[in-house]
């Protein structure tokens, strides 16, 4: 029996040494030392050995068993640590090859100048505030002094959705909701940027534009005025267009504020000596302003006894277009990446 048991030895170690990877090794482990393996078969069969002789072959059993366990195993980590090693070199990453260039937006121009007014108001103390683009007509008009049938409509060719909602015409729209809002009747110093939406589409207008609303009111005895109102938008005009500019202030009219104005701006290509630009006048009209009318004070919980103020409101594609020289109002909205591009800067 000994000799049998050296000869299933030789046998396995010869076939284990030959095995070519970790399958072949796992099904030599049960051929030879598995439950219905040689070496367990032999251990079975040792019922027709003599008391003497048993423990001999139960041990030679034992300690050949543990050999080819000891010498499965050192092949088994040998193939793995093959295996491992094949697959390290197979997903090797070449970090020296450049990567795919992923194509970065940026901001959009009259965003740009959005955020330079806000925070050039907000260093002067205003809050900035938003209202629905899907307006009421009593927020839109009728608050601000221009009730149902009010002639000044006509200056602004709305999109009714139903007889009550419109798209807003002017931000101006967001002074009522601000005032109306603020139950305390405090005073009131805010700026407001948004879409604003006029049926209206050629060279110089699109049905959808940007305005921003400027409004200031406060207990009459701190006498907010005229000069303050020239003061601010002299401020807004220098620091966002450029310096040394000069505003000229020419009556007007608008419903929500008596006086009103529309205010220009010396021409800033010309510095104010005439050219096709400015249409020989020196001057650009870029605003329109006033003091609030004592209705709109009123209607929206102030007393115009009590309170006073002034409100401003320009075109943001106009600034924006004075701003960076664009010439045509149209590529603000068309969405061209060779113009849009050239906006995208640190600054
Ligand atoms: N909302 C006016 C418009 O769209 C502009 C404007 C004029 C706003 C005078 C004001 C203002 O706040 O006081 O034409």
């Amino acid at each position: 029996m000994e000799g049998q048991i050296r000869e299933i030895e030789q046998k396995s170690i010869k076939e284990i040494n030959e095995a070519k990877n970790l399958k072949e090794l796992n099904d030599l482990r049960v051929k030879y030392l598995g439950k219905k393996g040689e070496l367990t078969t032999i251990l079975r069969g040792m019922g027709g050995l003599t008391p003497e002789e048993r423990p001999k072959i139960g041990s030679l059993v034992n300690v050949v068993k543990a050999n080819l366990e000891k010498i499965i195993q050192e092949r088994e980590t040998k193939y793995q640590e093959e295996e491992l090693n094949k697959k390290l070199e197979e997903e090797t990453i070449d970090i020296t090859l450049p990567s795919t260039k992923t194509k970065r937006g940026s901001k959009h121009p009259i965003n740009r100048v959005i955020e330079e007014i806000e925070d050039l108001f907000v260093s002067m103390g205003y809050d900035v505030e938003v209202g629905p683009e899907l307006e009421t007509d009593e927020f839109c008009f009728e608050r601000l002094n221009l009730p149902k049938g009010h002639p000044a409509r006509d200056m602004q060719d709305s999109f009714y959705i139903t007889n009550e909602y419109l798209l807003r015409t002017q931000t101006s729209a967001v002074q009522a909701r601000t005032m109306l809002a603020n139950e305390e009747k405090t005073p009131i110093r805010m700026i407001c940027a948004g879409k604003t939406y006029r049926r209206e589409d050629d060279a110089t207008h699109s049905h959808q534009f940007g305005q921003v609303e400027g409004l200031v009111i406060d207990k009459k005895e701190n006498n907010v005025s005229l000069a303050d109102l020239k003061g601010t938008l002299e401020i807004f005009v220098r620091k966002l267009i450029g310096e040394n500019l000069s505003l000229r202030f020419r009556p007007s009219y608008f419903p929500f504020t008596e006086p009103s104005y529309e205010v220009d701006v010396t021409c800033f290509k010309c510095g104010g000596k005439g050219c096709p630009l400015c249409k020989q006048t020196g001057w650009i009209e870029i605003l329109g302003a006033g003091i609030v009318h004592p209705n709109v004070l009123k209607m929206n919980g102030y007393d115009p006894e009590k309170f006073g103020g002034f409100a401003f409101g320009t075109g943001l594609d106009r600034l924006a277009m004075f701003k960076y020289g664009i010439t045509d109002m149209r590529y603000l909205y068309t969405n061209d990446v060779r113009f849009l591009k050239q906006f995208d800067r640190k600054d």
